[in-house]
């Protein structure tokens, strides 16, 4: 109550300039009035609703505006809803407004570990640990809640999902508590994630049987002991026999085995658990065509349904792989028919850009929301909302301001999934720049846009999926044992997952879904569900080779559009994060550009088949590192070869310098001048450029790409524009390495 209260003064005074009077009793003058219902009943006798927990009233009664629910947290959430009113500029004369979230289970995961890093995280370090303990200062922390309490987000687990014995050692829950005391005023509460192994690995036993009565008392002592630190901790997580974690199988036990012994020690306490679905083998032989991932979530869980406790919630992620840039809704959403669930929706853009990208993902979740299994639609079907946030100590929790919006979109939808993409896009920008229909316009097509030049028609993310699933890698997803397989060869692409000749998988859907998927597949998807020639013919009358080329190339254009775009908001938009965002979107076209010449050239090296427009193989005023007079600089071939145009780039290994040149041949006039060089994370090299003896520019290669190798991600496009050049000019990039940083480059593109 006391946060509602405070917060109501600190977004009038924001908002109007003016302090409000605080009193405990009700004044003659018009007032805001916050409390329960409890709390208000005597005084306002004529207040009578029914309401659930965390639902709150707006009610404009006499000259007061009553702001109430059963529980604190209810007020708080009424609080921030009427500030975002006023801050909407709606009205709010005349209020009977009650709000009931959706879902009374709102949680964010953080995949933060103890040592402070955060396993796809892309804001900084963690604002939960450092160096194996909770941070000493923990204000951040605070300001989480707070910013999760204005969304109506209940539940924040702290520690990553491949969780750390440490966590539950006995002399570690003060740790917990303290992250918990500075959680608890905003009405988030704090969920750990556990690591199924503990009674043997930190417990002393020989054994982590579900079923052996020791290992049952075991979890009930460790959470009698945790809820004597933390009493009002929400629960945990649980991550088990997945990616390396060990769970029930290690005694041929199920699922159902596994999250009802630790429910049953929670369950005393109103404690919950939310078992991950994402359960599969990364191992699997990928010569089997019949091996499938996308079956597993199903597979494994839809045998137990009916044998888990009430307190058990399974997490299923919203599609069957692990949020790539398009996947069918799960079938396993829905299919439990008398399990809770809930839906994981990852709010960290680990294969969207990873804070790099404008990705604005709420379409994408409300596709699948909204999306129809044949008994309901997917939103019917939730208990619970679990979203995968990440936020770390940078100052804009993301890496970069815009990726915020997904964090506002997963906590408005879980609070209520039916409000549209469009609302949400409008009131984020409304409240964080103020109205702007440019803004709207590119958050709206952004998801789109990354799909187009990252995987269209259902591929999947073609990015390097065995590491650190950011740059472009178009086979990194294949043969190997992780199953993120898309089977492109020489005659054809896409994997066949139908019943009749595939893996079956299209069998997991309800008949009516199956049949659309079968027979009548979206081309969205065509290619998650079928194999099909190159030449085969889209519900767009164009072949699947041309429309991977066109669609890259689209989706490469349309970030210069954002570009451009953007630019038309200076002024607009506060300078800071103006710049920021520009930066933002300069390299995110950098980096579409990349993904596009290696996406089409692959797909042209495999299958032979030109574009149609001529485009792929040729780059007019792009001349390549390998082809300049080279001083010092000398070409390497790079892997994969298609994240290099022609495969090769320039390196230079001496300490003082090397330099590239070559003549300018085109037409004389302004020209803007690129150079593709290479940002790798081991050292800050220098690149000069020169026209004849004048330098042009000059930069360091200082970002923080996550990779030490010369390939997609580190692949960076450098812009200098409106430089005048004549026929037979000398362009010359002059290169100084640092570290292991070799001031490598790829081409230069003049226009
Ligand atoms: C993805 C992700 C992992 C994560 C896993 C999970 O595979 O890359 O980092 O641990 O999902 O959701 O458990």
């Amino acid at each position: 109550m006391a946060s509602a209260r405070d917060e109501m003064l600190r977004g009038v005074r924001g908002m109007a300039g003016r302090t409000l009077r605080l009193e405990d009793a009700i004044p003659k003058e018009n007032a805001i009035v916050l409390g329960t219902l409890a709390d208000l009943h005597a005084r306002l006798p004529q207040l009578a609703a029914n309401l659930k927990e965390d639902a709150f009233l707006l009610k404009t009664v006499g000259s007061a505006i009553v702001v109430t629910a059963v529980n604190d947290r209810g007020v708080l959430y009424g609080v921030f809803a009427l500030l975002r009113k006023i801050a909407l500029g709606e009205s709010i004369e005349h209020l009977n407004e009650q709000q009931t979230p959706r879902a009374a289970i709102r949680w964010v995961n953080q995949w933060d570990n103890l040592d402070g890093s955060i396993e796809r995280g892309y804001g900084g370090q963690s604002i939960f640990w450092d160096n194996g303990r909770a941070r000493a200062d923990l204000s951040r922390v605070s300001e989480y809640g707070r910013l999760l309490a204005s969304l109506g987000i209940n539940g924040c687990a702290i520690n990553n999902v491949n969780a750390d014995r440490r966590i539950l050692l006995s002399d570690f829950s003060p740790q917990i508590a303290a992250i918990a005391a500075a959680l608890r005023p905003w009405g988030v509460r704090t969920v750990v994630s556990i690591d199924f192994g503990s009674p043997k690995s930190i417990g002393g036993l020989d054994t982590f049987d579900p079923l052996d009565p020791r290992v049952a008392a075991w979890w009930k002592a460790k959470m009698d002991e945790l809820y004597a630190a933390v009493p009002d901790l929400a629960g945990v997580v649980m991550k088990a026999d997945s990616e390396g974690r060990v769970g029930p199988s290690a005694y041929g036990r199920t699922h159902a085995d596994a999250a009802n012994v630790v429910a049953r020690a929670l369950q005393p306490h109103g404690g919950l658990i939310l078992y991950r679905g994402f359960v599969y083998d990364h191992h699997m032989d990928w010569n089997n065509p019949k091996n499938d991932r996308a079956r597993a979530a199903y597979d494994n869980f839809v045998s137990s349904d009916g044998k888990f406790d009430p307190n058990v919630v399974i997490q299923i992620k919203n599609g069957p792989i692990a949020f790539q840039v398009r996947e069918p809704a799960s079938p396993l959403l829905g299919a439990l028919k008398k399990t809770r669930q809930a839906i994981e929706l990852q709010i960290t853009q680990e294969y969207m850009g990873q804070g790099r990208a404008l990705v604005f993902l709420v379409p994408q979740w409300k596709e699948t929301l909204d999306f129809q299994m044949g008994d309901g639609r997917v939103s019917g079907f939730l208990d619970a909302f679990a979203g995968v946030a990440n936020v770390g100590l940078d100052e804009n929790w993301f890496g970069n301001p815009m990726s915020q919006v997904n964090l506002y979109g997963y906590g408005r939808l879980a609070w209520n999934p039916d409000l549209s993409a469009r609302q949400i896009a409008g009131e984020w920008t409304a409240l964080t720049f103020g109205s702007s229909e440019t803004i709207v316009r590119l958050l709206l097509s952004s998801w789109r846009t990354y799909e187009n030049y990252t995987g269209p028609l259902g591929l999947q993310t073609l990015t390097d999926i065995v590491g650190n699933h950011y740059g472009v890698a178009v086979e990194a997803s294949e043969r190997n044992g992780w199953g993120q397989w898309h089977r492109a060869d020489e005659k054809g692409v896409g994997m066949d997952r139908t019943v009749e000749t595939g893996t079956g998988y299209i069998g997991q859907y309800r008949p009516a879904v199956a049949r659309i998927f079968q027979a009548n597949c979206p081309d969205d998807l065509l290619l998650f569900f079928h194999h099909v020639p190159y030449g085969y013919r889209l519900h767009s009358g164009k072949t699947v080779i041309q429309t991977i080329y066109d669609l890259h190339y689209e989706g490469a254009e349309a970030v210069e559009g954002y570009v451009r775009e953007w630019k038309t908001l200076e002024g607009r938009v506060d300078e800071q994060r103006y710049t920021q965002v520009l930066h933002q979107l300069e390299y995110q076209a950098g980096q579409a550009q990349v993904w596009r010449d290696a996406v089409t050239n692959w797909f042209f090296r495999t299958s032979n088949i030109a574009d149609e427009k001529h485009r792929v193989g040729n780059y007019p005023g792009r001349v390549e590192a390998e082809a300049m007079t080279l001083s010092g600089y000398e070409a390497v071939a790079v892997t994969p070869w298609e994240t290099a145009s022609g495969g090769k780039a320039v390196e230079c290994h001496h300490a003082q310098g090397c330099s590239a040149s070559f003549y300018f041949e085109g037409e004389p006039g302004w020209h803007t001048i690129r150079v593709q060089y290479f940002d790798q994370s081991n050292g800050a090299a220098r690149y000069q450029v020169f026209v004849g003896a004048q330098r042009v520019d000059e930069w360091r290669a200082d970002d923080r790409l996550p990779t030490k190798r010369l390939d997609g991600t580190s692949s960076a496009r450098r812009t200098i524009s409106g430089i005048a050049l004549r026929k037979g000019d000398e362009i010359r990039i002059d290169g100084t390495p640092d570290q292991g940083e070799t001031a490598a480059f790829d081409y230069v593109e003049i226009r």
